[in-house]
Parts: C-alpha cells; sequence; structure tokens
C-alpha cells in the first residue's frame, strides 16, 4: 500500500503553561540540537535591531549574519562592537576552554544571546539563529523563544570536492564553503592534483599549469564513452587560494588541500615525463576515468622526483595556513615499480622489501618536509600498507574494516566510506543525473555507522569524525554538484554532529520539507530523490 506522508510546514507543538494549552511553532534545526527546551513568546527581528559584539573578534561571525539576514531577508541590521542587551542580537565568546564549537542560544521577547565556548561556538549559534528565519523572503523574522544547548559530536565534520576532473571557479567553491558553514562542518578537503590535471599555481614549478592544468579532451557519457576532443583547463592562482582561505575563515572552515602521489599523478608526468618508471615516453594529462594500470604510470624513485617532492609539499604547505596536508596515497598502480630495474635496485638499496614498502617510502618523505613546517600528514587509508608513523591522520575511504584497522593502530581516524558517503554516487537508481554509481539514498547516509562496531572506550576516541566526498568525473556543471550534495549533505551534518541519542531518521526526514525550502532560498540545486522514494509528497 502506498504510503502517504504530508509535511506540513507549519507543525506545531502543544505545551502545558500553568492550566492553559499552548501551541508553539515545531522548529527545524539541521543538524538537530542536543537540547532545546521551547518556551511561550517570540522575538521579532525588525530594522532596529542590531547585531552587538563585545570584541572585535566577533565582527566577522557579525558581519557574516547581518548579511545573511540582508541577503535573504532584505533587513539591512548594523553591526556595533559594544554590549547591550535590550532589543538586540548580542554574540558573547566565553573563551571557556569547553568543547569547542559548543554555544548556548536564548531567544526572548527581549532579544537574542549566543554565548559560544569560542568563536566557532559564536558562529554555530549564529548558523541556528539562521535556521530559526522564515524560509521565504516575504515573511517577517518572528523567532520563537527557546533555549537551545548544543555542542558537536566529533571535531572533524568535512566535505571533499574534487575540481580535477572538472574544475570550479572561485565564485563556486566560495558557495560550496558557505553550504558547508551553513550545516555546522569544518573541513573542507580540496582535491587539486590528479591524473587529469595540476590546478594549483606553483611558485617553484610554473610548467605544472602551463602544461599540467590542460587536457585535450575528455569522454562524453559514461566510461569508456566516446571521446570529445575539447581542451580543457583551469587552475587557482596563490591570490585565488588566499581570497579562499580567507573566506572560509571568516566561516569556521579549515581548508585541507590534497596533492596526490605517488599514484594519480598523470599531470606530473605530462609535465616531466622524467619523472616515471618510463622517462622516454612522453606522456599526456589522462582524457578519461579510471585508474588505468595500461596506461597510468606513477612517480619514480628518483633524486629529481623527491627534490620535486620536497620544494612543492614546501610551497603548499607555506601557502595554506591550516594544520593538515593531504598526501594523497590511493591506488598507486605498483605494477609501474615491479617492472622498473631502476626501481627495484632503488627498493634494494634502501631495504623495501616490497612496492608497498616503497609506496610508505615516498608518503614518509612527504611527512618529513610538511613535519619540518608544523603542519600533520593526512592520507588515504592505503597509506597504512606498508606501515606509516602513527602521527599520520588516515582517511578511511574503502569499507569501514580498513578504517577500523587504523583506528586500532591508534591513528586518528575519518570515516569516509564510499558507500555511504562519496556523493558522486546517484542517490536514487532511477535517477539518471550524476554517473552510474550507487544508489545512495539519503537514508543511507543519515544510517552511516560513523563509528565502527567493537572498539575500546579508547580506540573510539581515534575516530576524528567523517567526510563526504563528491569526485566530479560526472559533475562536469556547478548545477550537478549542488544537486548530488544536497540534500545528501544535510544528512551528513547531523550525523556527525548530533549526540546519538537525538538521531531519529523519522524525526530527520520531518525537518526536511522546511530544509528544501531554505535549499530554494540559497538558489541551490537539489535532488527530491528523497520524496520519491519515502512516498513522501511535498506540500508547495
Ligand atoms: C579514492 O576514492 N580513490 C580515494
Amino acid at each position: 500500500m502506498l504510503r502517504t506522508i504530508l509535511m506540513a510546514t507549519s507543525v506545531t507543538l502543544s505545551v502545558l503553561v500553568g492550566e492553559a494549552q499552548v501551541s508553539l511553532r515545531k522548529v527545524n534545526i539541521i543538524p538537530e540540537p542536543v537540547h532545546i527546551a521551547q518556551t511561550v513568546g517570540e522575538f521579532m527581528i525588525n530594522r532596529s535591531t542590531i547585531i552587538r559584539v563585545a570584541d572585535k573578534e566577533l565582527l566577522p561571525s557579525a558581519f557574516y549574519l547581518s548579511d545573511y539576514i540582508n541577503h535573504y531577508l532584505g533587513y539591512p541590521l548594523s553591526v556595533e562592537k559594544r554590549e547591550r542587551k535590550a532589543e538586540s542580537i548580542l554574540l558573547i565568546n566565553k573563551n571557556n576552554g569547553e568543547v569547542s564549537g559548543g554555544y548556548q542560544l536564548t531567544i526572548t521577547p527581549q532579544g537574542i544571546e549566543v554565548h559560544g565556548n569560542d568563536a566557532a561556538g559564536v558562529f554555530y549559534g549564529i548558523q541556528t539563529v539562521i535556521q530559526l528565519l522564515p524560509t521565504r523572503a516575504g515573511i517577517l523574522p518572528i523567532l520563537p523563544a527557546v533555549t537551545i544547548t548544543d555542542y558537536p559530536r566529533f571535531a572533524y565534520r568535512g566535505m571533499h570536492l574534487d575540481v580535477v576532473r572538472h574544475f570550479f571557479p572561485v565564485a563556486f567553491i566560495k558557495k560550496y564553503i558557505d553550504y558547508l558553514a551553513l550545516h555546522k562542518m569544518n573541513y573542507f578537503h580540496w582535491h587539486l592534483t590528479d591524473d587529469q590535471a595540476w590546478r594549483i599555481e606553483m611558485k617553484c614549478r610554473p610548467e605544472l599549469t602551463l602544461r599540467g592544468s590542460l587536457r585535450e579532451g575528455e569522454i562524453e557519457g559514461l566510461y569508456p564513452g566516446l571521446y570529445k576532443p575539447l581542451p580543457y583547463g583551469g587552475y587557482y592562482t596563490h591570490e585565488q587560494v588566499k581570497e579562499v582561505i580567507a573566506y572560509a575563515k571568516d566561516r569556521q572552515v579549515t581548508i585541507i588541500p590534497e596533492i596526490d602521489i605517488p599514484g594519480h599523478c598523470m599531470a606530473v608526468l605530462a609535465t616531466y615525463p622524467e619523472f616515471s618508471t618510463t622517462p622516454d615516453e612522453p606522456k599526456k594529462t589522462a582524457l578519461t576515468w579510471g585508474i588505468f594500470n595500461k596506461y597510468n604510470n606513477v612517480l619514480a624513485p628518483t633524486p629529481a622526483v623527491f627534490d620535486f617532492l620536497r620544494e612543492v609539499f614546501s610551497e603548499l604547505s607555506d601557502l595554506f595556513p591550516g594544520q593538515y596536508i593531504h598526501v594523497g596515497g590511493d591506488e598507486c598502480a605498483k605494477r609501474w615499480w615491479q617492472e622498473s630495474e631502476l626501481t627495484q635496485q632503488f627498493m634494494k638499496t634502501h631495504g623495501l622489501v616490497d612496492e608497498k614498502a616503497l609506496q610508505s617510502y615516498f608518503i614518509d618523505f612527504v611527512k618529513q618536509v610538511i613535519n619540518e613546517k608544523g603542519k600533520t600528514l593526512i592520507g588515504w587509508d592505503e597509506i597504512l600498507e606498508g606501515g606509516v608513523s602513527k602521527d599520520c591522520v588516515v582517511m578511511n575511504w574503502r569499507k569501514p574494516a580498513y578504517g577500523k584497522k587504523a583506528i586500532k593502530a591508534g591513528h586518528r581516524t575519518i570515516m569516509t566510506s564510499s558507500a555511504w558517503s562519496y556523493f558522486n554516487l546517484k542517490e536514487s537508481r532511477t535517477q539518471p543525473e550524476i554517473g552510474p554509481r550507487g544508489p545512495l539514498p539519503l537514508e543511507k547516509v543519515y544510517a552511516y555507522e560513523i563509528v565502527p562496531d567493537s572498539l575500546t572506550t579508547v580506540q573510539e576516541s581515534f575516530v576524528w569524525g567523517a567526510q563526504g566526498c563528491l569526485w566530479t568525473e560526472y559533475v562536469p556543471t556547478t548545477w550537478k554538484a549542488e544537486f548530488a550534495l544536497f540534500p545528501r549533505l544535510s544528512a551528513l551534518a547531523e550525523n556527525v554532529w548530533s549526540p546519538v541519542n537525538k538521531k531519529s531518521w523519522e524525526r530527520f526526514a520531518s525537518k526536511m520539507e522546511i530544509q528544501f525550502e531554505r535549499f530554494e532560498l540559497w538558489g541551490a540545486r537539489y535532488s527530491e530523490s528523497f520524496f520519491r522514494t519515502q512516498d513522501v509528497v511535498r506540500q508547495r
């Protein structure tokens, strides 16, 4: 039988106040906060409402909120650096050393107060205020009286974007970071290099973008598809990268840049064929997708290659202020090393027992370079194969069993197992819009168990958090990127922020109608598969 759930946009809650039964407006906050206490009353933002901050460190957050309210609702609120409570939105950083990102939000008829444990907490309190605003322009911004206590379940809440297979302009990267911030996500993993391109300017090696950022064409349609000879290129300059970093900082988002080595390197080898195990053969940036053992070479262990790695990872470490540098390390085709006499000789000289150990040698080399710059290395879970130092962070993209192995070995681990968190998988079987793989429905993203089972409490503490990934082989436009992202980012955000005892698919599903209105308010494209697969009818 067809199950039809009508999702009302103005659901009310009924509470007893003294003798009287009173209706309160249901709040729809994603991710679900730790604790919400609603009371009678409301506060209306009006044109004379002022956003006040006690210290200037919070000014970017105050301007962020005033920009949001002005942009989406048309109320230009001013910002003042002075603490006065009545009729205002007051932002305070308690700097109390408690959980980073935690906050308390109080709304009364007299005003709004956000008390953050730190600046991130104030920013997330603002995000919750935003979620209490109308989801359509033209409706008065009346917020319900409420006290919310909230803090994140995991310290790492990430989202990745592959800008190699398809390139996205700076304006979209900023928009993407905004989408993360609106979901209280705090890391943006920027996949900058791969077989198909090198997409970040290197002052030490200008030829990397001169040659390596271009490809002659690509396949049209699903792999193997038909070859389309349309030149394709693009890269980010240092100035653009700095602009994005500053933008992200104001939104409490840290950027993790990834340069993928020693495999996924055809863009490097198109620039420097001599860095491969077949130095005399000319090479091209890849024109199609996949690993292609047969065609794609990898870095050879030569002095010139190690010089190269030292230079680019040093420059990357200097450019990005964040603590973490991602070295890739995934899907390195070992056959090239097996077939190369010089490589085998190198392995013998350095006591490397097999190609996995050679891979570890590369990873460890980069680790030393970035450690000298005070940075910490992150790599995909293959970095475990030949052994890797305990202070490296492991990003688990294959089965959760690999994540579990990393956790048990004492590595801080980010869970992004592809079956639950690769948003390039289409959302439903009948959805032709993105790529061949899937389905990965919203409900499955929500159900992802971030902490693997049967771990001790100490082991569980190594689960740093989770991440969604968006690989863009079949995502050539910003339209498709948003379509792949929404609404699944919302499910991931709640999964990685809200406490386990607040995890409820039914409650989350009941908040979706309002969340889709937010997507519309933001002008974001989204997939409606959820409404089809749940037999849920949208009220529009
Ligand atoms: C990956 O999907 N190869 C990390």
